[in-house]
């Protein structure tokens, strides 16, 4: 059934691929300008990714639509499909936030789940429309939120594809242990690590991110949190690194995230000289 529904939502590629690159274009520019917005619509205040909280609301209270319809309620299945449709517009805009930072297979199909999510909204709209420009029940505006409904879940279940499957907006660190063990680091052949600029360097099995001013060693995991990016290749501001892939940035003394669109902390490092002497050792920081 997983299979036949991907090759499903695959064959929307022809469409959905240029759609995504020109949405992703425009989005871009405009939600690039306004970054406080953008992180309040990515949900880093929370801690937690806005659109996957947000979905739930209007689903829930649309849900309702159908059952006041059945138990024949038309006043409380307008009140509720006004209240869903306002509730999907707003949960959109944190959608498109994410969205303006997805790439490749992500963007393609989160262009189908957009897609069907406008298609829902405006059968709701029109449904909407003809139930307050009529004071008898209707069938044709009950089967057309019945409709919306489907249209709505198959959105749903696609934009629910793009999380779980592709890993859109999942802490790329979601896994990895906060083990204590001291571990050497790799330099990767140079003598000793370098000051005033970002260097990457291995502990273990995982890649960090180092900033060395004199004997104090500042240091990250190196994958960003939101979708992997190479942080030691991002630029250094301020003790802050931007990740070059989407520009999300990291406090480099403790991880804390300070600009979307990722909504996680970075794993921070505490790095000392090794003690049996020679090179340096590093491991996870606690918290
Ligand atoms: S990978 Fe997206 S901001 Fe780093």
């Amino acid at each position: 059934m997983a299979r036949f529904l991907t090759r499903l939502i695959d064959a929307q590629a022809f469409w959905a691929k240029p759609l995504g690159d020109f949405n992703q274009r425009w989005l871009s520019a405009l939600l690039h300008r306004m970054w406080t917005i953008k992180d309040l619509l990515h949900g880093r205040w929370l801690g937690h990714p806005l659109h996957a909280a947000s979905t739930d609301l209007p689903i829930g209270v649309l849900t309702l639509v159908i059952v006041f319809d059945l138990i024949g309620q038309p006043g409380a299945a307008d009140v509720a499909l006004i209240a869903g449709v306002v509730l999907m517009g707003l949960s959109a805009l944190s959608g498109a936030a994410d969205y303006s930072d997805t790439d490749g297979t992500a963007r393609m199909r989160a262009t189908v789940h957009a897609t069907l999510m406008v298609v829902a909204l405006v059968l709701y709209a029109i449904s909407l429309a003809m139930r307050l420009g009529s004071v008898e029940v209707q069938t044709l505006p009950i089967v057309l939120s019945v409709v919306g409904y489907l249209v709505l879940t198959a959105g749903a279940f696609v934009g629910g594809d793009v999380a779980y499957v592709l890993g859109n907006m999942v802490n790329r660190h979601a896994f990895r242990g906060a083990g204590t063990k001291w571990v050497a680091l790799d330099l990767g052949g140079v003598d000793d690590i370098p000051e005033g600029q970002l260097f990457k360097a291995k502990a273990g099995a995982n890649n960090l991110v180092i900033l060395r001013t004199g004997e104090t060693i500042l240091a990250l995991h190196e994958q960003c949190a939101h979708a992997g990016g190479p942080l030691s290749q991002g630029a250094l501001l301020d003790g802050v690194v931007e990740c070059p892939w989407h520009g999300s940035r990291f406090r480099l003394a403790d991880g804390h995230a300070t600009r979307g669109p990722t909504v996680y902390d970075q794993p921070s490092y505490e790095v000392r000289r090794s003690e049996s002497g020679g090179g340096w050792e590093a491991r996870r920081a606690e918290g």
